[in-house]
């Protein structure tokens, strides 16, 4: 009889004994080691970045929802350690992976990272270790492409070693909801996949949601982010329909707002942005291709979404022109460029698109944003201005394009010669007063 894993895993994680292995210690590896480390686990994090392997082992952390402070409290204590020894993956018990899932150049899934990753873990595997794949991708990546990976060792999935795909829910700059206590999605290859892998989660995350197979477990993360990308597309829609029709979008979401059930408010603005809902809702859509079928929702979403930033700078255009001037020259100031307010990560910022589409129509941009001081993009190169009064009244147009929360709107709204606000922040902040 060979050794029962299933029942030592278990054991080792009801007695905080299992060594935990993160791969990929970003924006969504980094909170989770972390949580793994403060149920009471010994974390080794490995990632192929010598830079961020070095800061994790000095206790400084590159990611806004883990303050350096609580880092270097797990990492003196010998909880937490990173490394870039691939040799050293055969140590852990549990193998998250959390490796970016972009787009390539086409827009096709680009599943490089994961693949070089699994194939990473798949030269060390041993007897007993449990992986889970936590990155966003499309239904099929965890059977299709992982499982044979690990299988070509001859070890045998659900009783040698156990695996599973959870997607990461993470919403950085969220103080609500972390990943603790974030309800988890599971789906293990095998019944006893899922079983070993809850078990392994469980002493860090409050709520662990267990479902049939990892393609149920993919397709329930492209369809939260399909669901906000085409909520967000529908408002988007309804802005440029308002605006036609001379009504207040806000006006109309707030009123809507008030029903009390069957409806959920989502708010405009000038796009999406960030790792998730501009580029998952691609991988779904790229499978069903291969499959001969055009999810239309996605496609649309995308369109009304990609079109935003054209909409708010056509709004400057006719900002300025009520002054009597032109884009050309014109002084104009873009206040918050991360992708969503209180983050410091511009990745897909529709604010890429408005800086540059005012650039090329000849405007002097210039930004404040209290997260980003530099912006480096497709060749633009600006640093952050301090705002101030002065600075505000000097712009012939102030644009809001991200509403940090740290921004004295009533002071923009009243010294803006003229404002821009695809957030609706300065209204809002005066209602709320
Ligand atoms: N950022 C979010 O808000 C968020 C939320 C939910 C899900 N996700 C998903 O989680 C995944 C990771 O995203 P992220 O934002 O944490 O990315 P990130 O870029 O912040 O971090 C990824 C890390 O992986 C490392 N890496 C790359 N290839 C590697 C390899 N082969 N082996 C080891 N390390 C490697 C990189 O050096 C980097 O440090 C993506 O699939 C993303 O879609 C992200």
């Amino acid at each position: 009889m060979g050794r029962n894993w299933e029942q030592e895993l278990i054991a080792k994680a009801e007695q905080r004994t299992a060594l935990i292995g993160v791969v990929g210690m970003g924006y969504v590896g980094l909170p989770l080691a972390a949580e793994m480390a403060e149920a009471g686990f010994q974390v080794l994090g490995y990632d192929v970045s010598r830079r961020v392997v070095d800061n994790v082992n000095k206790g400084i952390s590159h990611v806004l929802d883990v303050p350096s402070e609580r880092l270097a409290r797990f990492v003196s204590a010998g909880r937490i350690t990173a490394t870039n020894d691939e040799t050293r993956l055969g140590e852990p018990d549990l193998v998250a992976i959390a490796v970016p899932t972009p787009l390539s150049k086409t827009r096709d899934p680009d599943i490089s990272y994961v693949l070089s990753a699994t194939e990473a873990v798949a030269r060390h595997l041993r007897p007993g270790q449990a992986m889970v794949l936590e990155s966003t991708t499309y239904p099929g990546t965890t059977r299709e492409l992982m499982l044979p990976a690990l299988e070509k060792s001859g070890l045998k999935v659900g009783s040698d070693f156990f695996l599973a795909f959870s997607p990461e829910r993470v919403d950085p700059g969220n103080r609500r909801f972390q990943t603790r206590n974030t309800p988890k999605v599971i789906g293990g290859i095998t019944p006893a996949c899922t079983r070993v892998i809850m078990a392994l989660y469980a002493p860090a995350i409050e709520t662990m949601v267990p479902v049939s197979s990892p393609e149920a477990a993919e397709l329930t993360k492209l369809l939260e982010n399909t669901f906000r990308a085409v909520n967000i597309g529908l408002v988007n829609e309804m802005a440029i329909v308002c605006d036609k029709l001379g009504v207040d979008v806000w006006e109309v979401i707030d009123a809507a707002a008030t029903k009390p059930f069957g409806f959920m408010k989502f708010t405009p603005g000038p796009g999406v942005g960030g790792h998730c809902i501009p580029l998952d809702p691609h991988y779904l859509a790229w499978k069903m291709r291969a499959l001969n079928y055009r999810t239309r929702f996605i496609e649309v979403a995308g369109e009304v979404n990609s079109q935003m930033p054209e909409f708010w700078v056509d709004k400057v255009v006719h900002a300025l022109n009520e002054q009597g001037k032109a884009v050309r020259g014109a002084g104009i100031l873009v206040l918050g460029i991360a992708y969503k307010k209180d983050i410091d990560d511009i990745r897909e910022s529709p604010a890429i698109d408005v800086v540059r589409l005012l650039q090329g129509l000849g405007g002097q941009v210039s930004y404040h944003d209290p997260f980003i001081a530099e912006f480096k993009e497709d060749g633009i190169v600006l640093s952050s201005v301090p705002l101030d009064p002065a600075t505000v009244r000097k712009a012939d147009c102030v644009v809001i394009v991200t509403d940090h929360s740290a921004v004295d709107y009533a002071m923009v709204g009243r010294e803006a010669r003229s404002l821009v606000d695809t957030r609706h922040a300065v209204a809002d902040r005066a209602k709320r007063r």
